[in-house]
């Protein structure tokens, strides 16, 4: 089963990652209440996965929540040492992680090359580390949006998105560098009860509405694919939001 996109546009980028902040905080207490247990979130890098975190960082109500409880898991991995400035770990803890008490135990964080043999072998660590403590549903996953309609690492027409009867996926060739990811699958991004698009700017107009049109085709647009089991949101600002039902690029 799986939700009908929804489309929430604010005005700009700053007024779209507050308000995203204040849902993020309201969805994780909202799943701390509604099931015992962990809580797991999937984030996502980009300049919009970091700013989500930064606004949320900085309400007054963040205390609420149960970092004991909360599990992170990422959409995609650039593969690049643990550490480095680029990976989307990185950024998303000092948008937010490194100042909250969150047990290490409960970051599952793609390995890099300093601790794996090859993109290969990360993406089956992954998988391995999924199959141990993921969850059968993530509670949310967020994802960005490239200009090019791709989400996580699946790119248009790039072969990884077939990937089949696996969690995670290695990417080569990555049309947005670095050119080697960790990714995952299509069938892991379908397994969450919320998605989550975050999209800001006019480079991203066109993809939006290519991605929200009917009959979208995730083989040309792969953010057309995800979908949550109860909610499936784009949260917009004007500008990504600015050529809705004006599809037809492809
Ligand atoms: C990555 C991201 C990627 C990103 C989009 C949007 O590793 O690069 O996971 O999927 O979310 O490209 O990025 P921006 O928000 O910076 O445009």
């Amino acid at each position: 089963m799986s939700s009908t996109p929804q489309v929430e546009v604010h005005p700009d980028k700053q007024t779209l990652s507050d308000a995203a902040g204040g849902r993020l905080l309201l969805g994780l207490v909202d799943a701390q209440e509604r099931h015992d247990g962990p809580v797991h979130l999937v984030l996502t890098g980009g300049s919009m996965g970091s700013a989500i975190l930064t606004a949320l960082g900085a309400l007054p109500g963040e205390g609420a929540i149960q970092w004991e409880r909360l599990h992170l898991w990422w959409g995609d991995e650039r593969y690049l040492p643990a550490g480095d400035p680029e990976r989307n770990e990185t950024q998303n803890f000092e948008a937010l992680f490194s100042s909250v008490p969150i047990p290490p135990s409960n970051v599952h964080a793609v390995a890099g090359p300093d601790t794996s043999d090859s993109v290969e072998a990360s993406a089956e660590s992954y998988a391995a580390e999924l199959l141990e403590h993921g969850p059968d549903v993530f509670d949310i996953l967020l994802l960005g949006v490239g200009p090019d309609g791709h989400v996580a690492s699946l790119f248009p027409h790039h072969p990884a998105q077939r990937a089949e009867g696996s969690s995670t996926v290695a990417v080569h060739d990555s049309p947005k560098p670095p050119p080697d990811r960790v990714s995952l699958t299509f069938e892991t991004l379908d397994k969450a009860r919320q998605v989550w698009f975050l999209v800001a700017g006019a480079d991203k107009a066109q993809a939006v509405a290519d991605a929200l049109a009917p009959g979208a085709d995730r083989w040309d647009v792969p953010a057309s694919g995800p979908k949550g089991e109860e909610l499936t949101i784009w949260l917009l600002d004007a500008d990504a939001a600015g050529r809705i039902g004006d599809a037809g690029r492809y």
